[in-house]
């Protein structure tokens, strides 16, 4: 008799990564699939109060253990610093898993064991483990199939002369296209620009290369959304729109469930919601702006403000945001989904943004850096749902940039036709995303 598909799960140790994955592990559960999710100790009590307490190496529900390894990173060290935190997890990790991987299957029928690993960006090291010991190897990527494509073209571009093999960077000024049904591109919308580092640039190239030892590399994505990056590499399987409108999602971070009673007291189609997701910060000049942006609108409000902005912000003395709700952490799929919602202002991170579209929320676009401008470039340029912020000259964008976008977007009746269209086009995809996650649960297991 073939046994159940256990995955292990092992996700780079931040939010934006984290999250996701433990999503969908939720997910895998409920097709019966059994979790093993690997964490840094360092996030293993962030996890286990996620899942509401529990036992020592506590089970989140019957389906998902949870176990964890030191990361090797001193409590003296920056965890700002990823590239210290990504090399030293690689190092010490890594040493440990094989002992690891022994140890859980050893506790499992011969029908059980570990069947699959499957890891998110930077933790492609743990494939090589998993390719020693016979297992499979399968990547979930937190993030647009273009933006996968992009990084998988790396030797490609640096082989045509497109980009300097060093860093990344475009060696003339011109457009990218990385292949011919994807929209061209300026050269910095490549998610590697911004980082402006050249050690990420390097780690990626290098990482290219782990991660395709996974067979198969699954995103949060539809087929029609971006056909075109599908054509780039038979591994990439899209298995969305996959953690939208799924209501007993449990969330790292502790949400501010409050909103949605204020939500419900809004009038229909009302209410900016904005929210720059898990990472990126806002420096206080531009949050400012924003503040004063959005009293300016006078115009019902709703923004996430976490707490670890990264910058000690405060809100600016002429702000009243009178007509407006703060939180710290928003329930941000039930909110999208309400019918109080009006308009996104958004970083275009890809689960805010497949979020967004899922629920026909037209968007303002505010890119920060990553892939997120790739991701902007399909909103505002491919789909049209969407208008983009402009920076002035020290690039910020001033308050009275957001209010001329957002009265122009809520004027547009065509934008908010097209976003509808195209909810509807993502909610019927959903079917084909549910057949290929089933068709990789069944293969995890073969
Ligand atoms: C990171 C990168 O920044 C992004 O560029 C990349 O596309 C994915 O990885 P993050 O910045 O966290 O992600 O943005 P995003 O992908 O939009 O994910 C944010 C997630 O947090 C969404 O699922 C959203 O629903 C959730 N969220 C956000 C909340 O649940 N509550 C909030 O208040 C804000």
């Amino acid at each position: 008799m073939m046994g159940i598909s256990h995955f292990l799960a092992i996700p780079y140790p931040i939010l934006g990564h984290m999250n996701p994955l433990l999503q969908f592990s939720q997910v895998l559960a409920k097709y019966g699939c059994k979790i093993t999710l690997l964490s840094s100790d360092e996030n293993y009590e962030k996890l286990k109060s996620a899942s509401g307490g529990g036992n020592d190496k506590v089970i989140m529900d019957s389906h998902i253990k949870l176990v964890s390894l030191p990361d090797g990173v001193d409590p003296e060290d920056d965890r700002k610093d990823q590239a210290k935190v990504i090399s030293t997890t690689i190092n010490t990790m890594r040493a440990k898993l094989p002992k690891l991987i022994e140890d859980v299957n050893d506790a499992e029928d011969s029908d059980n064991k570990i069947s699959c690993i499957i890891v998110t960006k930077n933790m492609g090291w743990a494939l090589e483990v998993g390719h020693q010991l016979g297992i499979k190897g399968a990547l979930f990527w937190p993030a647009s199939a273009t933006s996968l494509a992009s990084f998988n073209s790396i030797q490609r571009l640096i082989d045509e002369g497109a980009i300097d093999s060093k860093n990344g960077l475009p060696t003339r000024k011109q457009e990218i296209q990385l292949s011919s049904n994807l929209p061209m591109m300026e050269a910095a919308a490549m998610p590697w620009y911004c980082l402006d580092n050249a050690f990420f640039f390097l780690h990626m190239k290098q990482e290219m290369q782990n991660l395709n030892l996974a067979e198969r590399w699954l995103c949060n994505t539809t087929f029609d959304l971006e056909a075109g990056a599908f054509s780039t590499s038979q591994k990439l399987l899209p298995i969305g729109p996959l953690m939208a409108n799924e209501h007993n999602i449990i969330s790292i971070l502790q949400e501010d469930r409050t909103c949605l009673e204020w939500l419900d007291q809004q009038p229909p189609q009302s209410v900016i919601y904005a929210s720059f997701g898990s990472m990126v910060s806002t420096k206080p000049n531009q949050f400012n702006e924003l503040a004063l942006g959005l009293d300016l609108l006078k115009r019902p409000f709703l923004w996430v403000v976490r707490e670890d902005n990264g910058y000690n912000i405060a809100y600016p003395d002429e702000f009243r945001g009178r007509q407006g709700k703060i939180v710290g952490w928003a329930p941000q799929k039930k909110i999208l989904e309400h019918p109080a919602i009006a308009c996104f202002i958004s970083h275009c991170g890809w689960n805010s943004t497949i979020e967004g579209l899922y629920n026909g929320v037209p968007f303002l676009c505010w890119p920060f850096c990553s892939d997120q401008l790739m991701n902007k470039i399909y909103i505002c340029d491919v789909w049209k749902v969407g208008l983009e912020f402009h920076r002035d000259e020290n690039g910020i964008i001033l308050r009275e940039e957001i209010k001329k976008k957002v009265e122009q977007l809520l004027g547009d009746e065509e934008i908010k036709g097209r976003a509808s269209k195209l909810m509807e086009k993502v909610i019927k995809n959903k079917a084909q995303g549910d057949q290929n996650l089933i068709k990789f649960i069944n293969w995890a297991k073969e």
